[in-house]
């Protein structure tokens, strides 16, 4: 029983120090290389940079929310199985988060000031979808990866073609997000009630709307 207590304490601790590095931008080394993409020399008009900053700090933001999220549900994984799938699904997007904050350092601006109430909030929604079971856990993660999925091809769509360097971390991103929601999926997710999807939504936007302007 002491044992057990011992451990969970000290992967809270781990948690704990994940999202100070996360928060603090330490934690930004990827494992995979960024995507290939087409160098060119472009200039954006004003506008248009500040759309893509505003774009980019919003997908940064939704990397440190799928960290904290994966980081949530694996802590209270029922399976160890499923532990390990959403742990190698937090890998990944971890590359997305380090990607994101390289661009928003090639663009030299900043990351939101709200990332660590983001962190926080997501971690809880993700420990208490793990806590209610592995197939809802694994219903979170199909509907969060489609509202992502959606959200990127705004973005793709609204950012100059010429910036070839975003084009290719967003289409990798993307495509990562449809594997995930379709592993999760595979894995037995449950498809969420059309009224918990709309508030999934409506959280997303609000998040959306702050992160761009801060
Ligand atoms: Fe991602
Ligand atoms: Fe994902």
């Amino acid at each position: 029983m002491r044992k057990n207590q011992t451990s969970f304490s000290s992967k809270l601790l781990t948690e704990f120090d994940r999202f100070l590095k996360i928060n603090s931008n330490q934690d930004n080394k990827p494992t995979r290389h960024l995507p290939d993409y087409k160098r060119n020399k472009f200039t954006l008009p004003t506008e248009d940079l500040n759309t893509t900053k505003g774009l980019m700090r919003i997908n940064h933001t939704g990397e440190v929310c799928a960290q904290a999220l994966y980081y949530g549900q694996a802590l209270f994984a029922k399976d160890k199985a499923t532990y390990h799938h959403l742990i190698q699904a937090a890998d990944e997007e971890h590359d997305h988060l380090c990607w994101c904050y390289e661009r928003l350092n090639d663009f030299n601006t900043h990351t939101s000031v709200l990332n660590h109430f983001w962190y926080a909030s997501s971690f809880l929604l993700g420990s208490t979808a793990a806590l209610l079971g592995d197939r809802i856990s694994y219903g979170f993660v199909i509907e969060i990866e489609k509202q992502v999925e959606n959200h990127l091809q705004e973005h793709i769509d609204k950012i100059p073609i010429e910036d070839t360097k975003t084009h290719a971390i967003l289409a990798q991103m993307k495509a990562d997000e449809i594997r995930h929601g379709n592993n999760a999926r595979k894995a037995g997710g449950i498809d969420f009630p059309h009224s918990v999807k709309t508030v999934m939504t409506a959280l997303s936007k609000v998040m959306k709307f702050l992160v761009y302007r801060l």
